[in-house]
Order: structure tokens, then C-alpha cells, then sequence
């Protein structure tokens, strides 16, 4: 085992910071980061993480030469680029802008679900403003109807970015948004999660108990 020689600012309820930990096990890096478990949230920033990174998000890879990385996107790229097997991001060609894109709505998902998040558990209830809520939720919906009917066979047919950020949203629903009760309208999706759910690199990083 090596000393690891990057830092990585980590929360293990962070589904951003979940979606590098899946890449670190998947293409065997894991030995190469160390865990800077980091507190935060938009009302109590951490001044550690804001040395690092000015933004106050996480994750946060500081390298060995003190280069700070942010955000996950920057950081996947990156650690893709650091290992010798099958790259998890295709480097060219259709297949890359295609699994980018699956990608990227997972990370729509999941912007949406943290925001309701922060609305629902930070602010007092009489402050909760149901339209912006609701128009949130319908966002998560649409990806969801999205990913069931157009991109279920893409997503299927490799374990790469596309695949470990779906993974990753869909995780983070069921820890924070347990009530949305997506399978029932969303079932190829849900027997595709089933199946990479038990993945090593998923299974050692689900979210903490709630
Ligand atoms: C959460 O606890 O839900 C959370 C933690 C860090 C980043 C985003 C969400």
C-alpha cells in the first residue's frame, strides 16, 4: 500500500463526494487519497474547505504539488486520467458527449434533490416555498422519465461516468428523499439500480444511516 498522496475533502453524505469515491474504487486508486472528513452545509461553512476551495463545496482534491480541484466533474476527469485501465469517461468521439450528458442530468437530479434538501431541513417550515419545491421535484421527475425511457439500454451497457452518477442520484433520493417512491413509476430503472447496487465500489460507499 503507498502513502496517499492527494487529499480529498470528504463528506460521507456528500453524493458529489460519493460519485469520486465510486471512481477511486472502480479503477483501484483508493491507496492515493486521503480523507479530510469535512462538517459543512450553506449556513455553517467550513474555513478549512474555504482555504481550498473559495466555492465552500466539496469535494475538494488537493494534489501533491498543493493544486486544489473542484469540482466533481474536474475531479473525475482528472483521476480518470490517472490510472491505466479502461477509462470510466470515454476520451473521444460520440460515446464521450453521449455518457457526459447521461451524466450530467444525473447531476441535475441531484442539484435539485440537495436544494430540497436545504430547504426542507435548514429553513423553518412557515419559510418553505412550495412552488419553487414542487417545480424542483418536477425537474427530478422528468430526469427520471428521461433516463426509464430513452436511456436505459445506454446506461446498461457499461459501469463508466454515466452509469456511477445515475447510481449516485438515485442513492441520494432513497437517503434523503425516501417518500418519492420512484421504482413504482420508474421500474427498468429500478432493476438496473438493483443490479449495480451491488457493485463492491456502491455497496462501500452508501450513504450513512439518516
Ligand atoms: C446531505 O447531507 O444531504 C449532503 C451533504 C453534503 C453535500 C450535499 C448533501
Amino acid at each position: 500500500m503507498s502513502t496517499p498522496s492527494m487529499t480529498l475533502f470528504h463528506s460521507p453524505a456528500s453524493p458529489f463526494v460519493r460519485k469520486v469515491m465510486v471512481l477511486l474504487h472502480e479503477t483501484g486508486q483508493l491507496d492515493r487519497v486521503a480523507l479530510k472528513t469535512i462538517v459543512l452545509s450553506p449556513v455553517n461553512p467550513n474555513a478549512d474547505l474555504n482555504q481550498d476551495n473559495p466555492a465552500g463545496k466539496i469535494p475538494a482534491l488537493r494534489l501533491a504539488d498543493g493544486t486544489v480541484l473542484h469540482d466533481s466533474r474536474v475531479i473525475l476527469e482528472y483521476l480518470d486520467q490517472q490510472h491505466v485501465g479502461n477509462p470510466l469517461i470515454p476520451r473521444e468521439g460520440s460515446a464521450r458527449w453521449r455518457r457526459l450528458t447521461i451524466a450530467s442530468l444525473a447531476d441535475a437530479i441531484l442539484d435539485a434533490a440537495v436544494m430540497i434538501r436545504y430547504e426542507t431541513f435548514l429553513r423553518p417550515q412557515e419559510k418553505h416555498w412550495d412552488l419553487w419545491l414542487d417545480n424542483q421535484q418536477d425537474k427530478i421527475e422528468r430526469a427520471l422519465t428521461h433516463l426509464e425511457q430513452d436511456a436505459i439500454a445506454e446506461l446498461s451497457s457499461a459501469f463508466d461516468i454515466a452509469a456511477i452518477s445515475v447510481a449516485c442520484a438515485l442513492g441520494y433520493l432513497d437517503f434523503r428523499m425516501p417518500d418519492l417512491a420512484w421504482r413504482k413509476r420508474h421500474p427498468k430503472l429500478a432493476k438496473w439500480f438493483a443490479e449495480v447496487s451491488e457493485r463492491p465500489s456502491l455497496k462501500a460507499t452508501e450513504p450513512p444511516v439518516a
